[in-house]
């Protein structure tokens, strides 16, 4: 099986030789020519030229042995194309311009033109997908609603989240429309990833994992819903990944996904025997690659035992239960990809 027949077939629950691999965050700061890159080149800039995205995304195929890319952008692209002003500084993270936290805010949004101003990703999955001469299995990406909803109220990084968490209790009706609004965007922005050539697209709920699980049920899964209905109508393939999501395993069935990406706290087994039909993805602890070889690949061998064991190993991704941490050793991720080539 070539990398991309065995992810596709992961996908649909078809037979596999072993489990495929990916990682999140798989191109970044960790690898030395993304760094090299990003000497030359600032983040936005980089994000809009399809030659520098689909080097960056290749670099950890060329090194590795992963059966999947991800199209190179990032989440914070829907906010920036709703007019929000986001910049990348130096070690600092992300920051937004202009936050929400009235309905003028809301109103004062770009909608009109916003999918259509994010084509350059689209773009990008066009100049990736033919550079993988159909070899690897492909990713498309997006924020979930509330995370993005998180980075827009908060106008950058936070542990908590709170102007968040207040917002949806003190202004529901504005926090819901804001959800919706960035939900159907979310949705156009995907659709057009997909008919640029992804196998898949990921949700990322990097703060979803913060809100309890009645808050979840009524804020998140119906504009997430909004994004997956379209979406699978159409015969896309959606995963959606909750960091600190374990609470709300109960829940997620209703956000009409074919899969879900595990965090690292997250029990396989468990997760499996609540949806046996749907994709497992993950759920690596990324601080485990920080400690070493040796102590990831013996995390790897148990992962694919647990899938060996529950699945057949049908249905079932390796990947880490977040993104790859940028001070981790590109020799762990080699050890890693090695152990699941070899003993999956
Ligand atoms: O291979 C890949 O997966 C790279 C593509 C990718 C990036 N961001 C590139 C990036 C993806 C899938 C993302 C998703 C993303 N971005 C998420 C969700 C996943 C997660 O990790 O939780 C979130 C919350 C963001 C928001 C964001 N973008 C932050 C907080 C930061 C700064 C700190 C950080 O984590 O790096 C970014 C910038 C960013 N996005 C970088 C990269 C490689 C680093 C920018 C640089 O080069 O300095």
């Amino acid at each position: 099986m070539d990398s991309r027949e065995r992810f596709l077939a992961a996908l649909s629950g078809s037979p596999v030789d072993r489990p495929p691999v990916w990682l999140m965050r798989q191109a970044g700061r960790y690898l030395p020519d993304y760094r090299a890159v990003r000497k030359t080149a600032g983040f936005w800039e980089l994000c809009h030229s399809p030659e520098l995205t689909t080097r960056v995304a290749l670099e950890p195929l060329a090194r590795f042995k992963l059966d999947a890319a991800i199209v190179f952008s990032d989440i914070l692209v829907v906010p920036e194309a709703l007019g929000l002003g986001v910049t990348f500084g130096a070690g600092e993270g992300p920051q937004l311009a202009r936050t929400l936290s009235t309905s003028a805010d809301l109103a004062g949004w770009k909608v009109e033109g916003a999918a259509a101003r994010m084509g350059f990703v689209a773009n990008a999955v066009k100049h990736l997908k033919a550079a993988l001469a159909n070899r690897y299995g492909l990713f498309g990406f997006a924020g979930a609603p509330f995370t993005l909803f998180a980075y827009c109220t908060e106008g950058g990084g936070s542990d908590d989240f709170l102007k968040a968490r207040v917002m949806l209790h003190q202004q529901p009706a504005l926090a819901e429309k804001a959800l919706a609004t960035l939900a159907d965007v979310t949705a156009e922005y995907l659709d057009a990833q997909c008919e640029a050539g992804a196998d898949t697209v990921q949700l990322f709920d990097t703060w979803g994992g913060l809100l309890d699980r009645e808050d979840y049920v009524r804020f998140c899964l119906p504009a997430i819903r909004r994004i997956t209905e379209p979406l699978r109508a159409k015969g896309r393939k959606v995963m959606l990944f909750v960091r600190g999501g374990q609470h709300l395993l109960p829940v997620l069935g209703e956000a009409n996904v074919d899969g879900f990406s595990l965090d690292w706290r997250a029990d396989w087994r468990e997760a499996r025997a609540r949806y046996p039909r749907h994709v497992l993805q993950g759920n690596l602890d990324p601080a485990r690659l920080l400690a070493g070889a040796e102590p990831t690949v013996a995390a790897t061998r148990s992962l694919l035992s647990v899938m060996r064991e529950t699945d057949d190993a049908k249905r079932c991704i390796v990947n880490l239960g977040h993104g790859i941490h940028k001070d981790t050793n590109p020799d762990t991720v080699a050890a890693l990809c090695e152990e699941v080539a070899r003993n999956g």
